[in-house]
Formats: structure tokens, C-alpha cells, sequence
């Protein structure tokens, strides 16, 4: 079967429902007419990702993320720039002969459940990574709210990094901090008044959260955590919470393609960060 069937596939096996010309979700490099001879997802196709995928003889990446470090991927300023980073990583691309597909707005919008309704694939598959089994997606100013048995932060950071692979995490507001009730907001870059409001509403006690800046949601855990004790906030990162849901996408990607004679692997891109404690 060649790269663009596949794709093709497993396109067709997600919700869709957005406007294909603005979607993210493009060949992003690569020629897909050739036959697949295997598959690796990922969150990022870094070089080291790259690499592996040809170690293990697959000819197709399927990432999350953006190939270039730019959102829609546009390499016009990096070849009039002759930037050595973009060049060297094309040479690997062709030198290997890779294809890298971004499956980003199809894996979000949803894959199918037994029951017949979708769920968002990335979310979804982090929730499985976790047992986190009585999550509830909601459409407000968070992604989703689950409630576990009460634990503290610190030692809910231990089981996830250790079930999800993750080097380190960083907590807002006191280690010993008890948690019950999280959010998950979604990306948190800049005013977040909507996502304060909403936990204040809730009593939630955790904000599991993707990327995070100092100035807006971190400064009101702090201060709510040195004023009461409760509230905080986990973080591992962005690209490492969204990838348990890279990881879950080969255990559907057999039925969604219609065959299990490709080989389907997970490469985990891995931590953006080394943790050095002072
Ligand atoms: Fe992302
Ligand atoms: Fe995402």
C-alpha cells in the first residue's frame, strides 16, 4: 500500500469535520507515493526520531508536531536564510528517504469508541497511559476534569512520570499539596482569566497543565497555595503530555488502515528538558 493510501485511511477513520485548507494536517516532507514499509508515530520528528524510524525500516513518521519549528511548517525563510539546523535535518530526510505526515487537527477531533461516539485521541490516550478511567471532556474553558483518590502532588508527579516515561516535573505551591479534583486547561500562553474563573468555580485542586508562563495562572496558584494550602499546579510539559497519546495511536492504527502487515512502531521524542536540582 503506498504512504498516501495509508494516510488516506487513516484519515478517514477520524471525526474530520474541519476545514481541510486550513488544517495543519499536511505531508509535511517526502514523497507519498511509495510503498510503506512501515510506520513510527510520534509527538515531534526531531532528528533522533528520524534516525530510529530508519533504524526500524519504516518509511513513514506520523507526528504530532511541526517538522520545521514553525506552525504550518513554511521553509521559505529558512532556505533564503541558509539556515545550517533546516538543511542538515532536510539531508537526513532525504538521505533516508522518510516521509513525515503531521496528524495534529485529525487525532484531536476525535477517534471512534466502541459506543459509536468519538473522543479526542491524544487526551484519550494519555488518560489509558494514566487508568485514569472516569475522565469527563468538557467544552468550557478546560479540556477536561477527572477526579482521582486523594493523593499528594508530589507523589501523583512519581506515577506519572514513572508510567509515562517523563525525566522530571515541575510543581506550583507546596510538594505535600492534596489533590482530588484536576483540570486540564488547554494551552495556557497568555491571559487566563477564563481558566482562573473556572477553577475557583470548580474547586478543582490540580491544574495539569502543557505549557505554562509565569505571569497569569502560575502567579494565582502560588498565591493561593501560600494563603491556604490548597491548589496547585503539575506540569511536564506540552510535547511530553500529548505523547501517551502518540503511544496509543499504533494500538488503532491496524484497524484504521485495514491491515496489520505494516509494521507500526511509537518512537517517544522524549524531554525537551534535563533537570539539573540546585
Ligand atoms: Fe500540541
Ligand atoms: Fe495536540
Amino acid at each position: 500500500m503506498d504512504i498516501a493510501n495509508v494516510i488516506n485511511r487513516i484519515q478517514n477513520y477520524h471525526k474530520g469535520g474541519f476545514d481541510p485548507l486550513t488544517s495543519k494536517d499536511k505531508v509535511l516532507y517526502g514523497d507519498s507515493t511509495k510503498e510503506c514499509t512501515g510506520i513510527v508515530t510520534s509527538t515531534w520528528a526531531s532528528v533522533d526520531v528520524i534516525k530510529e524510524a530508519y533504524e526500524k525500516g519504516a518509511n513513514l513518521i506520523i507526528s504530532h508536531e511541526a517538522l520545521f519549528w514553525n506552525r504550518g511548517d513554511y521553509t521559505d525563510w529558512l532556505e533564503a536564510s541558509e539556515n545550517k539546523t533546516f538543511l542538515e535535518k532536510k539531508k537526513l530526510l532525504d538521505d533516508t528517504g522518510i516521509v513525515v505526515w503531521r496528524n495534529h487537527d485529525f487525532v484531536h477531533s476525535g477517534i471512534p469508541l466502541e459506543n459509536g461516539t468519538y473522543v479526542d485521541g491524544i487526551f484519550y490516550g494519555l488518560f489509558q497511559e494514566l487508568g485514569w478511567e472516569k475522565f469527563h471532556f468538557t467544552n468550557g474553558p478546560v479540556l477536561a476534569t477527572i477526579e482521582i483518590p486523594e493523593t499528594s502532588v508530589a507523589a501523583l508527579a512519581q506515577t506519572i512520570m514513572a508510567k509515562c516515561h517523563f525525566a522530571g516535573a515541575r510543581i506550583y505551591g507546596d510538594t505535600t499539596t492534596l489533590v482530588k479534583k484536576i483540570v486540564i486547561p488547554y494551552h495556557v500562553l497568555g491571559a487566563a482569566r477564563a481558566e482562573i474563573s473556572y477553577i475557583e468555580q470548580e474547586n478543582s485542586d490540580l491544574v495539569l497543565a502543557m505549557e505554562i508562563v509565569d505571569f497569569t495562572l502560575s502567579e494565582y496558584i502560588r498565591d493561593t497555595n501560600m494563603l491556604t494550602k490548597s491548589k496547585t499546579m503539575l506540569t511536564f510539559g506540552h510535547f511530553n503530555l500529548e505523547e501517551p497519546g502518540m503511544k496509543y495511536m499504533i494500538t488503532y492504527l491496524p484497524k484504521a488502515i485495514g491491515t496489520d502487515q505494516i509494521p507500526c512502531h511509537f518512537i517517544q521524542s522524549g524531554d525537551m528538558y534535563h533537570y539539573l536540582i540546585g
